[in-house]
């Protein structure tokens, strides 16, 4: 056949320069590695990677492509008869993006359907539709950086993110269309956490080197880091101006994750505006509208370790305005300290109606939060009144285990003051009294020096030794990748999906498929980053896709309900 090309065309295309030979034995080992046991041959390999003119990573995820599409033809017939979705694989293997070298593996471009599946647009990154220069064209990225696991970074004070915590969100690189085109993709491996605590969870690379693709065994690592130290969410609810950020910024500073310069700053400045004793607050409350109005309004998120515990905190804001806010960082949540004023007629406010403290409570507890430590807080107020915290107890206790559903036995309560320190880390001696006296030099005043008096009947444990005994929720990093995608949005060059993970593991490099409508992708980075909205798909493993179902059961938790709600209710 004439196609314009003759013979010495051919000849010499094939032919590689010794240089090339070098490259491709090199090439070739990378891939092979990269694949593991997978059943590939070395020509297979080679000709993948002429393909792509010896980039391993982009080599590596079409044949893994190739594979799981071989493994799906063959269960191609069971998957139909069962009705189970399946992305559409049709037609041949398309590595896109590369132009064409070789004569043998020959992809075609496709369309990409990706932006209608992934086209929500939102400035808080969630998916990204990337769109760059250098994106083979008819696929897309995606940035799911995921949140939770695997931010080996830590997080000190000053280097906190707002918002939903645990989500997590992924970078990812969609193939053209449901039509199964492979997608080869790009990035480089590092690992990636999954479906675990944050800080702890397991490694997170977040960058892409574009080269190499080296897994690590994700599970393994996981219980090594869990068997060092286990990692909880834990988010701190409770009505407004509880003292919530104040206690916990405090908590912070004296485990030494903030540091005192960054307090007196903070003082400083609180003086400034007249919001002095908001100084331990600001390290959780870091925008400027909530220090000038002096109340949390999004879920702040900062990492702190106690002896044996990892901990992602979340700093709810009580303000019933934010609501919403609070139960996205709950619903990330695995333990909750419930913050409540002891102050006289502030915890009645707190609890009655209208109160956030009930409301917290019950949301926590349908959010599937078991495990809660109630905070009596500014204990000082009430000069370490003991008949005043033994009411509060007695009155929260009987409403978390009646009517909140907690087990008598997951809960604690600890008597403090946040804005003292007294009995968060430690309690007062003689001649060292928590009286906040590290961040200012205002003289001790008469309700916290009375502490050793009248606070000595207090024998318990201090909130650190408290929530050092809590424990960890077990994770599903066995089985296979499931990441709930709460929020969507495009960038330049790809798609960026936030949510959070559920189960299994994930690893830059790796083909995972979007349900429902089967849209296949590769993971092209992973962050830690910020929160969750809304959206409804599920990102799960290839060759173990979620189900779809058009029928649920859910269980519905109603507050205050004023009219009855009956079958057909809008
Ligand atoms: P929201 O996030 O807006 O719901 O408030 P919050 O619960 O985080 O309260 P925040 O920490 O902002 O504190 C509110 C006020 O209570 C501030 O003026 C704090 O100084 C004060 N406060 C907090 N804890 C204590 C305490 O233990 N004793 C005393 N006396 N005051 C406290
Ligand atoms: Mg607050």
């Amino acid at each position: 056949m004439d196609d314009g090309y003759d013979e010495e065309d051919y000849a010499e295309e094939q032919t590689m320069t010794e240089e090339e030979q070098a490259q491709m034995a090199d090439a070739t080992e990378e891939v092979k590695e990269m694949l593991g046991n997978a059943k590939v041959s070395i020509k297979e390999i080679q000709d993948a990677l002429w393909y792509y003119y010896f980039n391993v990573d982009q080599a590596a995820v079409y044949l893994i492509d190739e594979l799981a599409k071989k493994q799906k033809s063959a269960q191609a017939a069971a998957v139909k008869k069962t009705g189970t979705p399946k992305p559409t694989q049709s037609g041949t293997a398309t590595p896109v993006g590369a132009s064409s070298k070789s004569a043998t593996a020959t992809p075609k471009v496709k369309p990409s359907t990706a932006a209608t599946v992934l086209n929500v647009p939102n400035e808080d990154d969630v998916f990204e539709v990337l769109e760059d220069d250098d994106a083979p064209v008819g696929q897309l990225r995606f940035d799911l950086s995921a949140m939770n696991f695997g931010s080996s970074a830590k997080l000190t004070g000053a280097s906190k993110s707002k918002s939903g915590a645990g989500s997590a969100s992924l970078k990812v690189t969609t193939s053209s269309s449901a039509t199964g085109g492979s997608t080869p993709l790009v990035t480089s491996g590092m690992s990636s956490p999954i479906g675990s605590a944050p800080p702890s969870g397991i490694s997170t690379p977040t960058k892409s080197s574009g080269k190499s693709g080296k897994k690590i065994d994700v599970v393994s690592e996981y219980q090594k880091r869990v068997s060092e130290k286990e990692s909880l969410n834990l988010v701190v609810i409770g009505h407004v101006d509880a003292g919530k950020s104040t206690l916990m910024g405090h908590l912070l500073y004296l485990q030494g994750e903030v540091n005192e310069r960054t307090i007196r700053k903070h003082e400083r400045d609180a003086q400034k505006i007249g919001k002095a004793s908001f100084a331990f607050a600001w390290v959780l409350d870091e925008t400027g509208e909530e220090r000038a109005r002096g109340i949390t309004m999004d879920v702040g998120v900062t990492k702190f370790e106690t002896a044996h515990r990892r901990f992602t905190l979340l700093d709810a804001p009580g303000h019933r305005d934010f609501i919403p806010n609070m139960i996205s960082g709950t619903a990330q949540a695995d333990v909750a300290i419930l913050v409540v004023d002891a102050t006289t007629g502030e915890f009645e406010s707190g609890f009655d109606a209208n109160g956030q403290t009930k409301e917290h409570a019950l949301l926590a507890r349908s959010l599937g939060v078991q495990q809660l430590v109630v905070a009596v807080n500014k204990l000082d107020v009430v000069k370490w009144s003991e008949a005043r915290y033994q009411e509060i107890v007695q009155k929260l206790e009987q409403f978390l285990v009646k009517d909140a559903s907690f087990k008598k036995s997951n809960l604690v309560f600890i008597p403090c003051s946040g804005f003292t320190g007294e009995n968060l880390v430690k309690r007062s001696t003689p001649g060292n009294i928590c009286n906040g006296s590290a961040v200012s030099d205002a003289s001790v005043d008469e309700n916290v020096a009375s502490v050793l008096q009248t606070f000595s009947w207090y024998k318990g444990p201090t909130l650190i030794e408290t929530i050092d005994k809590l424990d960890a929720p077990t994770r599903a990093v066995e089985k296979p990748f499931r990441m709930s995608v709460t929020d969507v949005f495009k960038g330049t060059g790809g798609v960026c999906a936030a949510g959070r993970l559920e189960a299994g593991h994930v690893q830059v490099g790796e083909a995972i498929m979007i349900m429902p409508g089967g849209e296949l992708a590769v993971v092209k980075t992973m962050e830690v980053n910020d929160e969750p909205t809304s959206n409804g798909s599920v990102l799960c493993a290839r060759e173990s896709p979620i189900p779809v179902t058009t029928h649920f059961a859910a269980q519905i938790v109603v507050f205050d309900v004023k009219i009855p709600i009956t079958v057909g209710f809008p």
